[in-house]
């Protein structure tokens, strides 16, 4: 097997002021300093993120944006530019999240164009796909993580995709409690990383971190990240509080 370093991320998504979210900050620079086995990454709203790279200066937390722009600069008010975003310290973006999916009707077609851009100005994406509930009722969960996949990747550079970071988020645990089993986890994740191998080749497919988000708590990472095909976690609510956040970083005990 691949010696992949386990990566663990927090999405913020919109809660915190800047100076909650630069509070929070100091304190996971402190749990965090000499977690060095890992990588993290917080991905606080972007009117933070310039006031938590200054926090994280030094330290081996590194921000990420929780989502980009596919244009480097023009005309489109309210939008922010891959090189805006790294021009603050960014040096990943969640990408293709399904709350973007669904309360902003972002099409995989526009999320290729958005991982297309953020990788090509150096910014690393992190790629989310998941079913919804109906479609796991329905059997589709495996045609949905295809096309996701198929279309979200279609026609980028393979160079530019070489640090790319996968997260499967079935839409049914977001938020709610319900996380995935580690079967049903590790299920769709081996079937995410045989269609890399298709897409990408195998050597870039076992050296991709597919990350598993959907009610990670310290109660069940353990769990998780035993698995061959879980690289590490995307967090959400249990990433809010440093302390809680920090029991889930260091879940090797
Ligand atoms: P959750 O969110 O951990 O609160 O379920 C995960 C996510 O949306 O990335």
């Amino acid at each position: 097997m691949a010696n992949r370093k386990p990566f663990i991320a927090g999405n913020w998504k919109m809660h915190k002021t800047c100076t909650e979210s630069v509070e929070t900050a100091k304190r996971l620079k402190e749990i965090g300093a000499g977690l060095t086995d890992i990588d993290i990454m917080i991905a606080p709203a972007f009117t933070s993120l310039y006031a938590v790279f200054d926090v994280l200066k030094g330290s081996n937390i590194l921000l990420g944006a929780q989502n980009v722009f596919w244009k480097n600069e023009g005309a489109y008010t309210g939008e922010v530019s891959p090189v805006m975003l790294t021009s603050v310290g960014c040096i990943y973006a969640i990408i293709g999240h399904s709350e973007r999916r669904s309360y902003f009707q972002e099409s995989d077609e526009l999320i290729n164009q958005k991982i297309a851009a953020a990788a090509r100005n150096g910014l690393i994406p992190v790629f989310c796909i998941g079913e919804t509930e109906q479609e796991r009722d329905a059997d589709k969960t495996k045609n949905v993580l295809d096309k996701q996949l198929t279309k979200g990747l279609q026609d980028i550079a393979l160079d530019d995709l070489k640090t790319l970071v996968v997260a499967y988020e079935p839409v049914w645990a977001i938020g709610t409690g319900k996380s995935a089993t580690t079967e049903q986890a590790q299920d769709a994740h081996a079937f995410i990383r045989g269609k890399l191998n298709s897409i990408l080749g195998s050597s870039m497919a076992e050296q991709i971190r597919i990350l598993y988000g959907g009610s990670v708590k310290p109660g069940n990472i353990g769990e998780l990240m035993k698995t061959p095909d879980i690289d590490g976690a995307l967090v959400g609510g249990a990433s809010l509080e440093a302390d809680t956040f920090g029991e889930i970083l260091k879940y090797r005990g």
